[in-house]
């Protein structure tokens, strides 16, 4: 078996191959904030794996039974009403041909979306969806697998990790745009502890991504440290970067 790359190395990438930066960790760690505006830093477009994920499940309940009987071929099936639409910086996903944002963000999707995300043909393909847009654009890519079976070979892999608590406050106060209270992040924390434990599974840290801790860490922190970890994995020779002067 051959060793990982260890992360401060640059990869080797193939002239023209559009780059690919793998951002993986638990519900609310920030994934998907921090890889939009990484994206943006590096005129990258960001692709929110889970948001696709959300948008199969508001998909398969828009036809209105009951999520026990959600079959894994029905599911499968209304993946043909979803598409991935290309913004200046991301691609987001399209129900019907429309945005659906609310709809797909909702309560309703987010209590159902991991008994979507456990079906193997489903999970099959989101993952090719993904990997057919990142082959036209330098992307960072958002989930819980990326790193490990969406691409392996991703030219930089960052796994963040924050405390539930701190994640479950950050949640909130992006909800309510207020503080929470105590008893609020105590319920949401449960809320979270629950999903992280439905979707175990799939969410592995590859074992050459970087671990970032952003419980202490701003946003901009995070956004900085990734952006800057990308600029020297993806310097080429020639390049002038702290890279090429060690
Ligand atoms: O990232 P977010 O929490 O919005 O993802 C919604 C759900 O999609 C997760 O709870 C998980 O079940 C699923 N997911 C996944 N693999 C990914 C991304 C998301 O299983 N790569």
């Amino acid at each position: 078996m051959s060793s990982p790359t260890p992360p401060s190395v640059p990869r080797i990438r193939p002239r023209g191959r559009p780059v690919v930066i793998a951002i993986d960790g638990p519900a609310a760690s920030g994934k998907s904030s921090t890889a939009k505006w990484v994206a943006q830093s590096l005129r990258y477009r960001h692709v929110d794996s889970g948001s696709l994920y959300r948008a199969v499940t508001a998909a398969r309940e828009r036809l209105g039974d009951s999520p026990e009987s959600w079959t894994e071929p029905s599911v499968l099936a209304v993946t043909s009403t979803v598409s991935l639409q290309p913004t200046d910086h991301s691609f987001i996903p399209l129900l019907d041909g429309e945005l659906a944002e609310a709809e797909i963000r909702g309560s309703k999707v987010t209590r159902e979306v991991s008994r979507v995300a456990r079906m193997p043909t489903v999970r099959n393909w989101v993952n090719e969806e993904v990997r057919r847009v990142a082959r036209g654009h330098d992307v960072v890519v958002d989930g819980r697998d990326i790193g490990t079976v969406v691409f392996p070979d991703a030219d930089l892999k960052v796994f963040l990790v924050a405390d539930p608590w701190e994640r479950a406050k950050r949640r909130l106060v992006q909800r309510y745009s207020r503080k929470p209270s105590d008893a609020e992040i105590a319920e949401e924390t449960e809320r979270l502890v629950q999903r992280d434990s439905k979707d175990a599974t799939q969410t592995v840290q590859a074992r050459d991504a970087v671990l970032i801790d952003t419980t202490y860490l701003t946003q901009t922190e995070q956004v900085d440290r990734i952006v800057a970890l990308a600029r020297a994995v993806t310097a080429r020779p020639g390049d002038t970067s702290p890279v090429d002067d060690q």
